[in-house]
């Protein structure tokens, strides 16, 4: 952290924000990258606040129907997850009209030059750009509003997500500096632990992605005991035991991927892993690893089923969490417009 950051932020009650879009199924990835290390960012004594963002969903077609039923079961992914409605805040984004409101603002503070920089948009929208949506294009204002909305100063992402918030730090420091306030903090990525980039089963070099056209290429948190271990077993990976150090791992990208997701399923570091599997074949290591993946993973896609038996009682915890959000982001919202000038008389 900068001397600058640590000297605006000291100036904020630290808080931590995050976000995974309700658009599919949730994956192995959403899983070491984001779920799993919410549930343990509850117990440090920080205000948490984890968000299904639906807005952010539907800058791709969504299916109406498809879309409600993703957000619920995301929803219900995170419980499964451990995150504790009782500990975070956990809601929808389109329940607090804040989100949409601070975008506006923030989209004419953002410029154009960044976000055309953001490679997000660019893998996603691909060689037709033009066809994509405008809010695929100003996503990551909206992204920074999530954020900045909570007076957030840790996000806890993946990788893939680092550049978002590092364009959520130049907004705010923007907006700080064009209206010569101390307004908004610098948010600060989170990516820790040896699974910030799952790749895909089938191309070290691909993401793990609910977007994915193969299955194959992902395990999703759906996916039931032998679906999870014959995934394992197909796998792409190469012909050599897996090396003494880790160091060994770095030309081998789909041996590398086996191997973080084994550490992070057992709270180890890869480093650990490659000296307890040094020598040993992936006729060895795969069954392994879906073993130890299925312990982990089936009792929270059970979970998931269960809790998504009663979607009335998933529906009240999000519409608790959106008011307890509602309560922390319309303050601020009512703050940034006075500031930008905006007559407030009701
Ligand atoms: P999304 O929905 O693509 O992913 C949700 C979270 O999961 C992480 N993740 C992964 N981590 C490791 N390996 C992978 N293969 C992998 N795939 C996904 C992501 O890094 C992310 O942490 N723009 C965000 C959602 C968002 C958000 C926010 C996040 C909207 N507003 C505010 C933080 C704060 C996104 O599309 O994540």
């Amino acid at each position: 952290m900068s001397d600058t950051t640590q000297i605006l932020n000291a100036n904020f009650t630290p808080r931590i924000f995050s976000g995974i879009q309700p658009s599919g199924n949730l994956t192995l990835g959403n899983y070491l990258g984001a779920l799993k290390r919410f549930a343990q960012k509850q117990d440090e004594g920080i205000e948490t606040i984890y968000c299904l963002v639906d807005m952010h969903a539907i800058t791709v077609w969504q299916d109406p129907d498809a879309l409600r039923r993703q957000t619920r079961e995301a929803a219900a992914a995170f419980i499964a997850s451990g995150v504790d409605p009782a500990k975070s805040i956990l809601f929808n984004q389109s329940q607090v009209s804040a989100h949409a409101e601070l975008a506006w603002l923030l989209n004419c503070v953002a410029r154009l030059g960044w976000m055309n920089r953001m490679t997000q948009f660019k893998d996603k929208a691909g060689k037709n750009a033009e066809k994509a949506s405008l809010g695929l294009y100003a996503y990551p204002a909206l992204m920074a509003a999530d954020i900045l909305t909570y007076h957030t100063t840790m996000v806890p992402v993946g990788e893939d997500q680092k550049q978002h918030v590092e364009l959520t730090r130049d907004i705010a420091a923007k907006f700080n500096h064009d209206y010569g306030v101390e307004f908004f903090p610098a948010p600060e990525p989170l990516i820790d632990g040896p699974a910030t980039r799952v790749m895909s089963l089938r191309d070290g070099s691909k993401k793990m992605s609910k977007s994915d056209p193969s299955d194959a290429s992902r395990i999703n948190l759906t996916d039931d005991a032998d679906t999870i271990a014959k995934k394992f077993r197909k796998a792409r990976t190469d012909a050599e035991p897996l090396p003494e150090t880790i160091e060994g791992l770095s030309e081998r990208p789909e041996a590398r991927n086996l191997v973080n997701i084994y550490a992070a399923l057992s709270e180890q570091t890869s480093a650990q892993v490659v000296t307890e599997f040094a020598g040993k074949g992936f006729g060895d290591f795969k069954p392994a690893l879906a073993d130890l993946a299925v312990a982990k993973l089936a009792p929270i896609s059970d979970e998931m089923k269960r809790l998504m038996s009663d979607v009335t009682e998933i529906d009240r915890i999000l519409g608790k969490g959106a008011d307890r959000a509602e309560a922390i982001a319309r303050p601020v919202v009512e703050k940034t417009y006075d500031i930008m000038g905006m007559v407030r008389s009701r």
